[in-house]
């Protein structure tokens, strides 16, 4: 350090410290002020009494001889005794006074003013100085007793200036002793402040350094800074999260711009994704072989995700004619028209889908983790099948890694192993999973057997991204209860085996602009080509639902808000159609095929009842849809129905919004969906509820232009700024600054 700086920061220190200092000298100097003149009376006391006490010793030692005198009226002895007497330096003069108070002998200085009597002062205050124009005396009459007769008294006078003297010395004394208090008690103070904030100020930036806070498990280098060490966290997350937001709310995010920044920020590296859906499904069908695109929301928001970035998306094989058209290692670039990417897949046997798939994934995890009344099953033969396919995954991101440390974004509940297992061969990748679907609370999640070992492979992960910040709280929770891991709330990461992850919302999304929009006929022409397909009045009303046939969409509580829309309003009966579009799903699960059965029932209830000549109230059209198609049909729907009962995100809500440039249609939304923390604009209802469905409906298939603008332009405004692009790219940035950090730590050797 410089010693110029060093005495900047002196006086610096100095000048803090006149902050203590000065109130510190004037509560001394207060004190000094009350003091000295209590001192003063306390000497004057002191004295007084001594004076008073020499008086009777003077008195009793000249008594005998002075009444020997007397009764001889040898008054040249008397006198000569007197003036032995106030040889005495105090003494100033003596008199004596007989029984009747006549001054008969005295020495010369005897106060002529004075006489026999005390002074009215001296009667008021016996411990007071009686004040002469010789200056300051003490005054003693004491009487003179012969056998127990008084016979006078002896006046006994005493210079006192030297109490004045002293009690200006001892004044001078006090004031001294108060200063060299002050300034010493002052030296300390400015000493002690120089030494605590130095050390404060040290472990301050030891705290924002990262000592404590980045290292969440270790102690802040002060103990006494403990209580502060959470506050200041929070603060720093705060911070961060609001510069994260100002980051991403001022950037556009377009597909250029994810390219830039994976080649910014990650300097190019591999993005491998690994799914259990194929974004495109090969299929053998009449015409030879055709191209599917699956229903799955993974697959709309990532597919766009991946051809920005390029890379290697793994999945399983599970198109009819899958085999056919890969190389021999099991690639394809896709898409299959202009390949932007390659699909890597990987093929199970009808056991192994059974087991991983069926089995443990959508019988096991998918109840598990949606509250939607359906029990979980467990069996250890899935489990066994699940840890396999999840190693068989692991392998192939290996072999296809380009590097020892590419960034792998892991998909959904079918991968919770994958993470760690991939940790064990590559420690350097950088692990992003991505959990599509909610996570339950602890209690509801502790009834899976093997809960530990899912946590601990998720916990592999670098970042573990959910919806919703509550999806994050259940998960934090969730391993606090069952591992013996270090949580950090204040920076939402977990501390397991020398590992960190950050547990973090990132809302998905869809791709915006929408691909359809250039191409798709207007509005108008899609509501006429629709009415016109399904044989629909001309001025019929459309409301619309898009679902995998799953009982977790609420289709069954849907139907039943038709059916109460229709009872309540019967002047909707021909006026209004609700088509329901079910794509089949997980169709050899009994669970699936029941509800599957329920569905088309009800709907055959609700058609038999309503139905007037060619009109149906629900139109279902239970089969598989390719998304241009579904597009056309959002255009077409006056009002879009989500009514899950659980559902991380659901990005059929988002897709409507996005399908409407005509800012038109009016979207209903379940409270229990991601969406509904964004999309206020909806109209917002709880499924389970059946009338209020029903009102929401009716207000939205009547609700003024004027209104439905207003929504749907400040809803499209949402999507369009928090694409899909944005959603990838904020796992990305957090990814890269991690990996930043991983790389300095290893550099200069010190653990994250
Ligand atoms: C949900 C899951 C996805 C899954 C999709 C379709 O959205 O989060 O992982 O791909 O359902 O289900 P399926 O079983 O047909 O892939």
């Amino acid at each position: 350090m410089r010693p110029y700086s060093a005495v900047k920061k002196m006086l610096h220190s100095f000048r803090l410290s006149l902050r203590f200092v000065l109130p510190l000298a004037t509560a001394i100097a207060l004190l000094a002020y009350l003091t000295v003149p209590l001192v003063d009376q306390l000497a004057l006391r002191w004295f007084v009494r001594d004076l008073d006490i020499r008086s009777h010793l003077i008195t009793s030692t000249l008594q005998d001889t002075l009444i020997e005198l007397l009764e001889q009226g040898n008054k040249s002895k008397i006198n000569h005794l007197f003036l032995r007497s106030i040889q005495d330096e105090r003494l100033f003069s003596l008199g004596y006074c007989n029984d009747e108070g006549v001054l008969l002998y005295s020495t010369p200085a005897f106060p002529k003013s004075l006489g026999c009597k005390m002074p009215t002062s001296a009667l008021n205050d016996p411990k007071s100085m009686i004040r002469l124009p010789q200056g300051p005396v003490h005054v003693a009459i004491n009487p003179l007793e012969q056998s127990g007769v008084k016979i006078g008294s002896l006046v006994l006078v005493h210079d006192m200036s030297f109490v004045e003297r002293r009690s200006s010395d001892s004044r001078k004394y006090v004031i001294i002793l108060f200063a060299v208090l002050g300034v010493v008690a002052s030296i300390i103070t400015v000493f002690v402040a120089y030494l605590s904030r130095r050390g404060w100020i040290e472990g301050v930036r030891a705290m924002i350094r990262g000592e404590g806070i980045l290292h969440p498990f270790s102690q802040p280098a002060n103990p006494e800074l403990q209580p502060l060490a959470g506050d200041l966290r929070a603060l720093l997350r705060s911070l961060d999260a609001e510069r994260r937001f100002a980051d991403n709310s001022t950037i556009s995010w377009t597909p250029d711009k994810l390219r830039s920044l994976l080649h910014k920020e990650l300097t190019g590296d591999q993005v491998i994704v690994v799914s259990n859906r194929e974004p495109y499904m090969h299929i053998r069908g009449e015409k030879g072989i055709e191209i599917s695109r699956p229903a799955s929301g993974l697959v709309t928001a990532v597919e766009p995700v991946m051809r920005a970035c390029s890379g290697t998306w793994i999945a399983h094989g599970s198109g009819t004619a899958d085999k056919e058209v890969v190389d021999k290692h099991g690639r394809v670039g896709v898409p299959p028209d202009h390949p932007e990417y390659t699909l890597r897949r990987i093929w199970l046997t009808g056991e192994e889908e059974n087991g991983y798939y069926y089995g443990f994934a959508n019988e096991g995890m998918w109840p598990l983790c949606h509250i939607a009344h359906v029990r979980p099953v467990f069996r250890t033969n899935d489990w066994e099948q699940y840890v396999l396919i999840n190693q068989r995954f692991a392998d192939a991101v290996v072999k296809e890694a380009h590097s020892d440390d590419p960034v792998v974004l892991v998909q959904d509940y079918h991968f919770a192993l994958l993470p760690t297992m991939l940790r064990n061969v590559l420690p350097k990748a950088t692990v992003i999973t991505f959990w599509h679907i909610p996570w339950p609370n602890p209690e509801s999640f502790g009834i899976c057997p093997w809960r530990e070992e899912l946590l601990r492979g998720m916990l592999g992960s670098t970042i573990l991204g959910f919806h919703t910040r509550f999806h994050c709280k259940n998960f934090l929770e969730t391993v606090d209860r069952y591992l013996e891991t270090r949580i950090e709330h204040e920076s939402s990461t977990i501390s397991h085996g020398g590992m960190l992850t950050l547990v973090e919302s990132y809302p998905i999304s869809i791709q915006w602009p929408s691909p359809w929009q250039q191409i798709q006929p207007s509005v108008t022409e899609c509501r006429e080509e629709i009415r016109h397909a399904l044989s629909l009045a001309e001025n019929c009303l459309i409301g619309l639902g898009v679902d995998r046939m799953d009982y977790t969409k609420g289709i069954l509580e849907r139907l039943s808000a038709v059916k109460r829309l229709l009872e309540l309003h019967p002047e909707m009966i021909g006026r209004f159609t609700f088509i329901q579009i079910a794509a089949p799903s997980r169709s050899a699960l009994e669970e699936y095929q029941a509800f599957d059965v329920r569905v088309h029932a009800v709907v055959t209830r609700i058609n038999e009842r309503f139905s007037k000549g060619s009109y149906q109230a629900i139109c279902l059209k239970a089969e598989h849809h390719e998304p241009e198609e579904i597009n056309r049909y959002y255009r077409a729907a006056d009002v879009c129905m989500v009514t899950s009962l659980h559902d991380g995100m659901n990005l059929v809500a988002k897709e409507y919004v996005a399908a409407r440039d005509d800012e038109r249609g009016v979207l209903l939304l379940s409270q229990f969906t991601g969406a509904a923390h964004e999309l206020h604009e909806a109209l917002i209802v709880n499924p389970y509820h059946v009338e209020q469905t029903a009102d929401a409906l009716y207000r939205g298939l009547t609700m003024p232009d004027f209104e439905q603008q207003e929504r749907m332009r400040s809803m499209r405004t949402l999507v369009s700024d928090f694409n899909v692009y944005r959603w990838a790219g904020r796992m990305l940035i957090d990814a890269a600054r991690i990996r930043e950090r991983e790389k300095l730590a290893m550099r200069i050797g010190r653990p994250l």
